[in-house]
């Protein structure tokens, strides 16, 4: 393999990895997460998961993408070519594919969004006096209008998938290295320039607050399982993403300072979010049931309510939702790499057509997502609408599974001494961490995530 691309500088590496696990679990699923479940309690059992089982399972993942250099499905097989454990790469490609179908929608919603708040015609409804309860059906209806209308969604769909396809065609170097290094810092500005914005609002130290006053009343096995899952799926845990990605991490690349690094940027990214949504919604004092932050209503209608009563409406929602772009985009670009590596070296295409056999798909499975929300909502799946079957399956069980899975195979099947030297560079980094990742990834992540499947099944 050695013709296998890599990054070219560990800044890149992070940045793209940074990059995919910055996504809409960290602006829209982590607030909410927060307020449901004890503010700053949240937090800390969040720090818990991410320390004991986030960064040991990553390190799992990277460990299989870069010690064998090839796709999610070609890494199991290459190191166990005689068992069928790269079953596990298939769940969680196919677990990819699924979320990419949907995930498209929504990057292409928050790309419609952003056209909205540059042209203004997404606050054209909002005229001088308007009442608080009439504003937010004013953002509410337009949402679901929006999302349920059979022909709006899809001139978006087709841009976000060209986009994508642009990036992705121009390979792993010129294309993704490139595209992370741009957008990444890009991402961090508009942070914290709307952290400041949102904090030099009046009142905004009650928002502040509730963030971080803990409710540890609130704590039970429910919460560690709201934590849990927060934690794998903002770390892009299970979804083979990190696998591919890993495999083009150059050999002498320390796995331990990038999965400590990129999960810190993550978190960050949260907190910041969090800095920024609970002043922002408690100063103009909206909502209260915590429906407001609930997933996408909370950017699409609580958030333009907000940047309605501010002044420079325009720019400030602008700028969010160009970093709902940023997000958005890098998550989507990383989770097609995962089938494209496939293609390319299972099947051994040509960077061209597996980009082209993962991309020209979308072509129908997004529209079909979208139009599921709306004119298409009567056909179901078990009870759900295409979109939420997607949703909901692959979060719920096959993310889990693929991670459960992993790490039992990291943990017990692989090699002996594979995973040590991947994560030590045969010995030479992080040797006194090693065996504390060893016994995370052997014994308490599988536990954990079994319990919660135990759980899950009991209550
Ligand atoms: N970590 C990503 C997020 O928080 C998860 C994801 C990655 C989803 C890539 C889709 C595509 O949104």
């Amino acid at each position: 393999m050695s013709e296998k691309v890599s990054f070219g500088s560990k800044i890149s590496l992070i940045a793209a990895t940074v990059g995919s696990a910055v996504g809409l679990g960290n602006v829209w699923r982590f607030p909410n997460e927060v307020q449901e479940n004890g503010g700053a309690a949240f937090l800390v059992v969040y720090i818990g998961c991410i320390l004991l089982l986030g960064i040991p399972v990553m390190l799992a993942e990277f460990s299989l993408g870069r010690g064998t250099g090839l796709d999610t499905v070609g890494a199991f097989k290459r190191l166990t070519p005689s068992k069928p454990w790269w079953g596990i790469g298939v769940i969680s490609l196919l677990a990819s594919y699924m979320i990419t179908c949907f995930y498209m929608v929504v990057a292409a919603w928050t790309m419609h969004y952003l056209w909205g708040s540059i042209d203004g015609s997404l606050y054209a409804g909002v005229g001088e006096g308007i009442t608080a309860s009439d504003m937010k059906d004013v953002f509410a209806t337009q949402f679901s209008d929006f999302v349920g209308s059979a022909w709006s969604p899809m001139l978006w769909i087709v841009i976000v998938l060209a986009v994508n396809m642009f990036i992705l065609l121009k390979g792993v170097k010129s294309g993704i290295e490139r595209m992370s290094n741009a957008l990444m810092p890009l991402l961090f500005v508009i942070l914290l320039v709307l952290c400041g914005v949102a904090l030099s609002l009046p009142n905004a130290d009650e928002g502040v607050e509730f963030f971080l006053r803990p409710d540890f009343s609130k704590l039970n096995a429910g919460v560690f399982i709201s934590a849990l899952g927060q934690a794998f799926f903002s770390l892009s845990l299970g979804m083979g993403i990190l696998i591919t990605y890993s495999s083009y991490f150059p050999k002498k690349d320390n796995l331990t300072t990038t999965a400590v690094s990129v999960s810190f940027c993550d978190f960050l990214v949260a907190l910041l979010m969090g800095f920024i949504i609970f002043p922002a919604v408690r100063s103009f004092g909206i909502g209260g049931d915590g429906s407001e932050l609930q997933s996408a209503a909370l950017v699409f209608v609580t958030l333009p309510q907000v940047f309605a009563q501010m002044p420079l409406t325009q720019v400030w929602s602008a700028l969010f939702f160009l970093l709902l772009v940023i997000a958005a985009l890098t998550s989507t670009v990383s989770i097609s790499e995962v089938s494209i590596l496939f293609f390319q070296e299972k099947m051994r295409f040509s960077r061209k057509k597996a980009t082209l056999l993962v991309i020209l798909p979308l072509l129908i499975f997004s529209p079909l997502c979208s139009l599921s929300q709306g004119v298409l909502s009567d056909m179901t799946l078990f009870g759900k609408n295409l979109f939420d079957f997607l949703d909901s399956t692959t979060t719920n069980y096959m993310l889990p599974i693929a991670a459960l899975l992993t790490c039992i195979y990291v943990g017990w099947v692989v090699p002996k001494g594979f995973f040590r030297n991947e994560v030590t560079n045969n010995g030479k980094v992080a040797v006194r961490f090693f065996p504390i990742v060893r016994v995370l990834v052997r014994y308490l992540a599988p536990i954990m995530i079994l319990s919660v499947f135990a759980y899950q099944l009991m209550s």
